[in-house]
């Protein structure tokens, strides 16, 4: 079996689940971890090229249907040298559309060598009351056995292409019309929601505005705020959830291809 001295972690995670799936695939191999988070404003700037030695693995959320495109942009600038690699979209309980195909494509023409790749369910992070604390452990045990199915993989040195679905032209970026209100007077100015937004759409001066046309409504400033501050509110955010609870509260499992 080919081992690694490194494994890289690269992901996207505002609201942190697949930061945590990331870390579930990680922690099942020996090795140096490194980390890349694309959420940081730092990340901007990197630029990376992995040697032989790094497995690694690529976690990132979907955005209706697609790789968040800050993210996207970012993992670009990764270059492999045919690594061994593991590729994660993660989702919450409502459409994959293009991102898993996506994922895949994106990585191969950077020389990434995808031995296992799949669609995680975790919880919602818009709509917290679909697939509400996942990954559970159902969910765990199903990535448990992936991660021996890539173990396996990599003992035998034989690498396949692996096919997945998804079409192409890929649907069409789709901005989430959504922005977090800011509850002023539960707000103790720790600007912690400034330094986690990756689209600078809050003020270093005043957290409790933010920029519609900036904000992705990726969530990160919700789940960052010590506070519970920040959130979503208003007909459309009340009218998406009765919409989402009626189409995808039907409990759908993660998605594996080897
Ligand atoms: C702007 C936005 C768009 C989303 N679009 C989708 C989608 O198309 N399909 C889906 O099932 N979940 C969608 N979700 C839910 C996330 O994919 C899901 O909650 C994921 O676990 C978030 O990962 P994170 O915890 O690493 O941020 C969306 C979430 C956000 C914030
Ligand atoms: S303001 Fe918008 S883009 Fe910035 S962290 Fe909050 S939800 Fe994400
Ligand atoms: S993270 Fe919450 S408490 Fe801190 S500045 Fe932002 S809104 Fe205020």
């Amino acid at each position: 079996m080919k081992t690694f001295t490194k494994i890289a972690k690269i992901y996207f995670s505002p609201s942190n689940t697949t930061r945590k799936i990331v870390d579930e695939i990680a922690n099942k191999f020996e090795g140096t971890q490194e980390e890349y988070n694309l959420l940081s404003k730092s990340s901007e700037n990197i630029s990376k090229e992995f040697d032989k030695n790094t497995l690694v693995i690529v976690g990132m959320p979907i955005f209706a249907g697609r790789l968040p495109k800050t993210s996207r942009d970012k993992l670009t600038n990764f270059k492999g040298e045919n690594n061994p690699t593991i590729a994660i979209v993660n989702y919450g309980n409502a459409n994959i559309g293009d991102a898993l195909l996506e994922l895949n494509e994106l990585l191969k023409e950077n020389e990434f060598n995808i031995i296992g790749t799949g669609a995680t369910i975790s919880q919602h992070s818009i709509i917290t009351d679909i697939a509400t604390g996942r990954p559970d452990n159902k969910d765990l045990d199903k990535l448990y056995k992936f991660i021996e199915q890539c173990k396996d993989k990599l003992k035998s040195e034989k690498f396949n292409n692996i096919t997945v679905p998804g079409n192409k032209p890929y649907c069409e970026y789709k901005k989430v019309p959504l922005t977090p209100t800011c509850d002023e007077s539960s707000c103790i100015f720790c600007y912690e929601c400034v330094s986690s937004c990756p689209e600078g759409a809050i003020p270093d001066m005043d957290p409790t505005e933010t920029s519609p046309d900036l904000c992705s409504a990726c969530t990160a400033c919700i789940f960052a705020c010590p506070e519970d501050a920040r959130y979503f509110t208003g007909e459309l955010f009340e009218s998406m959830k009765t919409k989402f609870l009626n189409n995808f509260s039907k409990r759908k499992e993660s998605e594996f291809y080897l």
